[in-house]
């Protein structure tokens, strides 16, 4: 509907996009369809005249990963996850494309700026946002498009009583988010991130009934995320030895998700007539679109492929998003400073959510020190052929993070520079 609009618990936690390991995570280089020499000479020559930093995304790259999304859910529609590209701009460009139907949104505010555009926008996550749930209510027009999403009787309640002073409030969609972490040894061992409590067939039916039984609300769908399989690396590196683990953990999760999944979904549909079942993750398409409970999968991070994507066994995706830092000093031989620090990732600390120097090959960031608070030194082999003002490019770990340390995306063919288009941030949005 797009108008084309108890005490000894053992956890893994943090499976978002991205997985939870640490470990210095390379470059594919088989992944990108330039040669490194030819992309850096490329992203150099269209930021020509740009002061850093910079922030590009290589349209050619964006969009052959999303061609490739679609085909990897076999038909199964796309629902875009606005949190992993944070650009209004990038977000049409997708969902102009066959194969996108909707927007996985991240905040209540950011899912009623998107609805003057598009009328299928699902809030992924569980809102506090009372104000502006009040203010959906009193637009019928954006309630009608936006659904809401909840966990809980008391996330229910929250939103009775941000809505009780509207008069005559929009009956507002809503969607329950299941649970899909593999819990195995009663419970004691939990796999996946921590997200919804909604975890059984019997939690689920409880949470339909009381949202049914309210006519302050429409269920229309149902959200399952498998972090633990979307999110979550076939290859770690520096941790080997748990390949092995995490592919069976994988399949058993896979596995245990299905049969669970369809069966809260045959339940809940004895309850309400549901529009949507959303399930997966860039990580997971291929496992998400074979279960036949699942009407669209979320994906986002595939489009700009950051750097913890680079080690998944089941897919490619080409590197579609760089910033570009400049070198200021050159304090010893074999090492250059650039301007500009930070570009950290979500998650767990450790090396792979650090953001990784990618053009010209030969640099790594000093162990000492990091991505710097305002600057950044590196070291390594190439270091003596730079030159104050040259250009580092680096690759973020994670995806629609780097739309929030710039105000501007330039858009990349060829060797040029197509388009500047806002992110969120330059369009005075930073919603979390
Ligand atoms: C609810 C939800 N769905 C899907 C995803 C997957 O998004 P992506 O494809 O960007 O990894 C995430 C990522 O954390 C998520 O939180």
């Amino acid at each position: 509907m797009l108008v084309k609009c108890p005490s000894s618990r053992v956890e893994l936690v943090d499976f978002g996009s991205g997985g939870g390991f640490d470990g210095f995570v390379p470059i594919s280089q088989s992944a990108t369809k330039q040669s490194p020499t030819n992309q850096r000479a490329r992203l150099d020559r269209a930021t020509r005249g740009l002061d850093g930093p910079v922030a590009v995304v290589d349209l050619d790259a964006f969009d052959a990963n999303a061609a490739e999304l679609v085909r990897r859910a076999g038909g199964v529609p796309l629902r875009v996850a606005s949190k992993s590209v944070r650009c209004r701009a990038l977000l049409r460009r997708v969902l102009d494309r066959p194969g996108f139907l909707g927007i996985l949104a991240f905040t209540v505010a950011e899912a009623i700026w998107l609805a003057g555009e598009y009328d299928d926008v699902v809030v992924g996550y569980p809102s506090a946002e009372r104000a502006t749930i009040a203010k959906l209510a009193a637009d019928p027009v954006a309630a009608a498009r936006v659904t809401l999403m909840v966990d809980s009787a008391e996330g229910l309640s929250l939103i009775r009583r941000a809505i009780a002073d509207v008069p005559e409030p929009a009956t507002l969609r809503v969607a329950i988010d299941l649970d899909a972490s593999l819990r195995l040894a009663a419970g004691r061992v939990h796999l996946g991130p921590r997200r919804s409590p909604v975890h059984s067939v019997p939690d689920a039916v409880a949470l339909a009934r009381i949202v049914v039984g309210d006519p302050a609300f429409r269920l229309v769908g149902l959200m399952a995320y498998e972090g633990q399989v979307a999110g979550m690396p076939d290859r770690p590196l520096g941790k080997p030895l748990q390949a092995p683990i995490l592919r069976r953990v994988k399949q058993a999760s896979v596995a245990e998700l299905t049969e669970r999944r369809g069966a809260v979904v045959a339940a809940v549909r004895e309850l309400a007539d549901l529009e949507f079942v959303n399930g997966g993750g860039t990580g997971s398409i291929e496992t998400t679109a074979a279960d036949p409970s699942v009407t669209d999968i979320a994906t986002g991070s595939g489009l700009y492929a950051p750097a913890l994507f680079d080690r998944y066994d089941s897919f490619r995706a080409e590197p579609a998003a760089y910033f570009g830092l400049d070198v200021v000093r050159r304090p010893a031989r074999g090492i250059v400073t650039v301007a500009g620090g930070g570009w950290i990732a979500s998650g767990p600390p450790g090396h792979d959510r650090e953001p990784v120097p990618t053009y010209p090959g030969g640099l790594r960031l000093i162990g000492t020190e990091g991505a710097g608070e305002v600057q950044t030194p590196l070291q390594g082999h190439a270091a003596d052929a730079l030159h104050l003002g040259d250009r580092v490019w680096f690759r973020h770990a994670k995806a629609g993070e780097l739309c929030e340390r710039v105000e501007s995306v330039h858009l990349v063919a060829g060797a040029e520079i197509v388009e500047s288009v806002p992110t969120y941030r330059g369009e005075g949005r930073t919603f979390l």
